[in-house]
């Protein structure tokens, strides 16, 4: 009897594992993809992509047509080259595509996507954003940092004129990464880390420049074990590894901003006379409340802003000046024309001031 039972069992298990897989082939069959290249079983069309992938992707457009799909290991992808698709995706579909992949990047490095960069598409998203909008990146803020932003540009430039006079060497990187570092800092945490007015120990701001950058190039590397699973199990290169030693190097510098500042305002609080300071985003966000009735933001949720706002301008300002030196010591003709505008509409003794 307990044979013909345990028989029975099993035979319906079997039965409803073959129903799964036969309706989920079926289901891939009727479903309709756009064409693609063929692909590898396991690693799909992760081959027919190089280090430059973009432009293999546009080569893959000119072959099979304006929309593709790729295989890459276990996740499915399109890409396109049409300006009316882009148009689709970008605004009629957008609330299908805007969300960013989890990568094991962006969980390791931006505090379980729980920041605004690359929060899924939803309610947090949203108010994370909302948070940033409303306190960082207003007129009324921006123009209020004014002052900051014009000393940060007199101290570059007379830290680079006279390292050009002694004939030294000028590492750009360095001097915009410094420069834009110490803009973003000072609207975010109140202190520069970087030049004359630094806060901190020298070493101190290396580092935290140093797993600044570190955490761009990580959150950018195309990781296999995204795509294949097996790959995170072998980690070869060790990038999982490099990943975790960073989110933890990052969180030790957001931990003790968050405890400097609480310092800071018990020290307000206590000393009624010196009340009236300016309010940095670190102390706007200490005094904002959570979600769902909570009376203070997490500080995990503080974290994520902290680092997403010195990530996102630290590097793309920095690379963006960079490049656009590169540009132009590349064009000498350019770089004449440009000094001779510069010296006849400017002068040589006057700073150009930026306006916004
Ligand atoms: C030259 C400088 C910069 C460049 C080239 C740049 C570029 C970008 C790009 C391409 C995106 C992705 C947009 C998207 O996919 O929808 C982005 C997002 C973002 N950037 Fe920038 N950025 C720069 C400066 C800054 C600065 C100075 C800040 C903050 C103070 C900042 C904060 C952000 C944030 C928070 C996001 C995510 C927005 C969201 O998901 O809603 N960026 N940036």
């Amino acid at each position: 009897m307990i044979l013909l039972l345990a028989f029975s069992l099993f035979a319906i298990l079997s039965l409803n594992v073959l129903l799964w897989r036969w309706l989920k082939v079926s289901a891939c069959k009727t479903q309709k993809f756009p064409p693609g290249p063929p692909r590898w079983p396991i690693l799909g069309n992760l081959l027919q992509l190089g280090p430059l992938p973009h432009r293999d992707m546009a080569r893959l457009c000119d072959k099979y047509g304006s929309l593709v799909y790729l295989r890459l290991g276990n996740v499915d992808a399109i890409t396109t080259n049409d300006p009316d698709t882009i148009r689709e995706i970008l605004f009629r579909q957008d609330d299908v595509f805007s969300s960013r992949p989890k990568t094991l990047a962006a969980v390791h490095l931006a505090y379980g996507c729980g920041d605004v960069a690359l929060a899924p598409m939803g309610p947090h998203w949203k108010r994370m954003r909302r948070i940033c909008m409303e306190h960082l990146i207003t007129t009324k803020r921006l123009e209020s940092f004014t002052a900051q932003r014009a000393e940060e540009s007199r101290y570059l430039i007379a830290d680079v004129y006279k390292r050009a006079e002694c004939g030294k060497l000028i590492n750009l990187r360095e001097v915009f990464g410094a420069f834009s570092m110490n803009n973003v800092t000072r609207m975010l945490l109140g202190k520069q880390f970087f030049g004359p007015g630094s806060a901190v120990a020298p070493k101190e701001a290396q580092e935290f420049m140093h797993i600044t950058h570190k955490l761009f190039r990580l959150l950018g590397v195309i990781y296999l074990g995204d795509y294949l699973p097996f790959w995170r199990w072998v980690d070869p290169y060790g990038c999982e590894k490099e990943m975790k030693d960073v989110e933890k190097r990052v969180d030790k510098f957001h931990t003790k901003i968050i405890d400097e500042h609480r310092r800071a305002k018990r020290e307000r609080e206590d000393n009624t006379n010196n009340n009236n300071g300016e309010m940095d985003f670190v102390d706007v966000l200490l005094s904002l409340p959570g979600e769902n009735g909570k009376e203070h933001m997490d500080d995990v949720e503080i974290k994520a802003l902290i680092q997403d706002m010195i990530a996102a301008a630290t590097d793309t300002s920095a690379v963006t000046n960079e490049w656009a030196m590169a540009e132009v010591i590349k064009q000498p003709r350019e770089m004449l024309k440009i000094q001779e505008e510069l010296d006849s509409i400017v002068g040589s003794k006057r700073m150009l001031m930026n306006l916004i």
